[in-house]
Formats: C-alpha cells, sequence, structure tokens
C-alpha cells in the first residue's frame, strides 16, 4: 500500500500509473493527473487479470471506487496543501514519519513561527513544539497559532515552552535559535555568537530527541550545520541545512521579474555556501523547460546570479532590523515535506559531502532528494568545469572558516 501523490502524477505526464487496491490517490494527485491526461491502471490482482486497464484519470473514481481510499475529508482538500487520508493506516505512507509526527522548532523568533504557521498549516504534523528560552514568546506565538485554527482549517497542535524538554521524542528538529543578522553584519559575524547557541541546542536534541532529523536553519549557515552534526553526534545524512531552497527560490523569482512570467516555471539550484561562494550552475536552470542561457543573456544572468547572492542582505538593509523570514519558512517548510513524505525532487540542501563532485566531509550546499531520515542520495549532475571548480572553492572556504571554531 502507498500514497500517489502529485509527484507520482507529474513523473508520468502524457502516460500511466499503476495502483494497487489499498493505495491512495491523494486529490491533488487526481486534479493533476487529469490536467496531465495521466491514465490509472489497475494492478493485477494476485494470480488474476487486471480488474481494467487504461481507465482515464476523470473516470477513476467511478470505475474504480474501492481502490483508492476515499479522500479526505473537504477541509484538507486544499490545492497546493499536502494529502493524508485519514482513513491511511499510518504505517503505510511510505519512509516519512506517521501522520501525526511531532515537529520542534527550536526559535520561536520570525523564522521559527513562520515555519510552524506554515507547518501547521499543511496539516500534516500531529504536533509542533516551539522552543524558545524568552519566558512566555513560544507558548503565547503557539496559542495565537492554535487560535487561527478553525479559520486556516488544521488540526495541527501547537505548543510552546521554555523548556528544551517539551520538544521530546521530536521526528524533525528545525533550528532557528540564534541571532540573525543586522545592517553591516555579514553571515560570519555571527559565526562565533551562534556556535555558542548551536552547541547549547545541540546538546538538547541529542537528549531528548535521539532520533530526530535536524534541519539548521540558524547563521552562518554552513558552519552552523556541520557544527550541529558535530555536537549531536548524529549520522551526518540526519542533519542537513537550509539554504540552497531559499537562494533558489530567489533567483527564480528575479528571472521571472525580468523574464516576464511566473517563478514557479523557472527551475534552478543554489549550491556551495549560503553567501559569497553561492554558485547558481547555469547549465541546470531552465524557463519552462528552455535552457535559461536560451531565454536570458549572460550579462543579464549574472546580475540576476548577484542579485540573488546578496538578496538577504538587501532585505536586511531594507528592513533595518532582522532578517527575511517570510521565503526562509517557505524553504524550511517545503524542504521539512520533502522529508516527512518523501520527494523525488532534486534541492539544494547542506549535506556533508560524500566524496560526490570530488568533495568529501565538508557540510556544503549539494543537489540531493531528501527522505525521512534526512538525505537519502546526493545526486550527481553534470556540471559545467567552471561550476565544478566554483563549488570546490566554496567547499574550500567553508572549511576554512568551520576549523576557527573551537574543538573543529
Ligand atoms: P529572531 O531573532 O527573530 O529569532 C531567533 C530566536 O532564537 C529568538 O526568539 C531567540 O530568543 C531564540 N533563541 C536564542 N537562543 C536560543 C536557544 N538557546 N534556544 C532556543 N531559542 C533560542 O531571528 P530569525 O529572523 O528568526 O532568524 C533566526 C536565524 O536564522 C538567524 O541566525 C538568521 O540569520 C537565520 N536565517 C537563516 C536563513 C537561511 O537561509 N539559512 C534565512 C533566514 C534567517
Ligand atoms: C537570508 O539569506 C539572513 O541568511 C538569511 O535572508
Amino acid at each position: 500500500m502507498k500514497v500517489i501523490g502529485v509527484g507520482d502524477v507529474e513523473r508520468n505526464a502524457g502516460g500511466q500509473l499503476r495502483v494497487e487496491v489499498g493505495d491512495t490517490v491523494t486529490p491533488l494527485a487526481r486534479d493533476r493527473a487529469r490536467e496531465l491526461n495521466v491514465t490509472f491502471v489497475a494492478a493485477p490482482a494476485a494470480g488474476g487479470r487486471p480488474d481494467y486497464i487504461g481507465t482515464p484519470a476523470a473516470a477513476f473514481e467511478e470505475a474504480v471506487p474501492t481502490a483508492p481510499n476515499d479522500p479526505p475529508a473537504g477541509s484538507l482538500y486544499r490545492r497546493g496543501a499536502p494529502v493524508v487520508s485519514a482513513s491511511t493506516d499510518p504505517q503505510s505512507v511510505g519512509p516519512g514519519p506517521r501522520p501525526g509526527g511531532r515537529v520542534a522548532v527550536v526559535g520561536a523568533g520570525h523564522v521559527g513561527v513562520t515555519t510552524a504557521m506554515r507547518l501547521a498549516e499543511c496539516d500534516l504534523f500531529g504536533e509542533i513544539v516551539m522552543i524558545d528560552p524568552v519566558a512566555g514568546l513560544a507558548e503565547g506565538l503557539a496559542l495565537d497559532l492554535t487560535h487561527s485554527s478553525s479559520l486556516q482549517r488544521f488540526g495541527t497542535a501547537l505548543a510552546g515552552s521554555s523548556d528544551p524538554a517539551e520538544a521530546a521524542g521530536a521526528d524533525y528538529a528545525v533550528v532557528t535559535a540564534g541571532r540573525p543578522r543586522q545592517p553591516g553584519m555579514s553571515r560570519s559575524d555571527l559565526l562565533r555568537v551562534n556556535a555558542e547557541i548551536i552547541s547549547a541546542v545541540s546538546a538538547d536534541i541529542r537528549a531528548h530527541s535521539p532520533d530526530a532529523t535536524v534541519l539548521v536553519v540558524t547563521n552562518p549557515l554552513d558552519e552552523m550545520t556541520a557544527l550541529a552534526q558535530r555536537e549531536t553526534g548524529f549520522p551526518p545524512e540526519r542533519v542537513v541545512g537550509m539554504a540552497g531552497v531559499l537562494d533558489a527560490a530567489r533567483f527564480c523569482a528575479l528571472v521571472a521579474l525580468a523574464a516576464g512570467g511566473r517563478a514557479e516555471d523557472v527551475s534552478a539550484l543554489a549550491l556551495g555556501s549560503h553567501g559569497a561562494e553561492m554558485v547558481i550552475p547555469l547549465s541546470q536552470a531552465r524557463v519552462a523547460g528552455q535552457p535559461i542561457t536560451s531565454v536570458l543573456d549572460g550579462a543579464t544572468l549574472a546580475q540576476i546570479t548577484e542579485r540573488a547572492r546578496n538578496s538577504g542582505a538587501e532585505v536586511v538593509g531594507l528592513l533595518q532590523k532582522g532578517s527575511a523570514y517570510y521565503a526562509p519558512a517557505a524553504s524550511v517548510a517545503k524542504m521539512v515535506l520533502a522529508m516527512a513524505q518523501g520527494s523525488d525532487e532534486v534541492l539544494g540542501a547542506c549535506v556533508q559531502a560524500d566524496g560526490s563532485y570530488g568533495i568529501s566531509g565538508t557540510y556544503l550546499g549539494l543537489p540531493v532528494r531528501l527522505g525521512a531520515g534526512g538525505v537519502a542520495e546526493v545526486v550527481n549532475l553534470d556540471l559545467t568545469g567552471p561550476e565544478l571548480a566554483e563549488l570546490r572553492v566554496a567547499a574550500e572556504r567553508i572549511e576554512e572558516r568551520f576549523s576557527t571554531l573551537a574543538g573543529g
């Protein structure tokens, strides 16, 4: 038994998808199947012939009413929301957590609370617990979000505490604890001040949620992710950092502004470091399926890449107090969902290099597939020579900065 989601449908656009009795096809996947002309095909019953073949998606529910589980309640049937059938056997949801899993969000500041809100509104997890040392902050924000549950139609429970033990047994720990950048401050300026916080938070996670997959957001991102892995002692695949999803999203938004059209029709990866050594391999970037270099000229692409690299500082300069949080939180939520639901999408994530691209041991942005246990796979892309060289320089610079931390 498995859940067939929109990703499965998109990979079979114009073709067929096998569905076995007991499988769940999400409502969103059914919508997408109609749009993409995907035909559901019943798998043969044991020892028998298929019940039917070639049923178009539009007729699927009528033709085989018992094959997919019923769609979930209407409140869950929102386009864009991840959908898990209420009748789904928790063990059948694939490698992700049980529906009802627990997410700890450590740090209930701007990014933390916005992440908690986005995850709660997905209505996938059982509980989200925010932890913050500021008395009453996490509790107050959790209560505020809880008050929105009937309006936003979610059943996820929210809690907040200043006691890290309250997040015990988390499946995922999102770490946003720390100081944000102030105007004129580089991410590396934050290195020492946030290293202390990450070390303390890592010890708490190790003590209270020894099986959690950790997603680090705190800056400087690459170094803090490496530190969290060292201080938790967790296997490297279970400690991942968020930056590439955000940097790529910024690039896509800027391309859409320059070229017209919708940002979601632009695909790109951001690798390397979250900062000066960010690498956007244009060889991998597409606009509506076309190579980006055939849509925009080199000078424009260079300008957009540079603006994407500096977008965090651009927002800091405008806000004058604190840093970006809407796009960062959306990026975190995308990664947590990719892990919880299992996703074939290749995303840029800060992970420990496994020898791919000639880099070993360093934490930096690489293309990966994510699953319940964090990194499912580092994906080998056919980068150009200069792109590969930039990636290796990023690894060297991150390693230099990380080695300045005590105990490194
Ligand atoms: P914020 O200042 O709004 O929130 C930080 C929160 O962490 C505060 O509420 C603070 O009380 C809390 N905190 C401090 N020590 C803690 C501890 N030991 N345990 C739990 N909580 C603790 O900052 P914001 O805007 O939410 O940013 C958080 C971090 O994320 C910053 O380091 C920022 O630079 C980084 N960031 C990283 C991004 C990325 O792409 N990786 C994007 C955006 C922000
Ligand atoms: C950003 O890129 C501050 O790293 C954070 O917005």
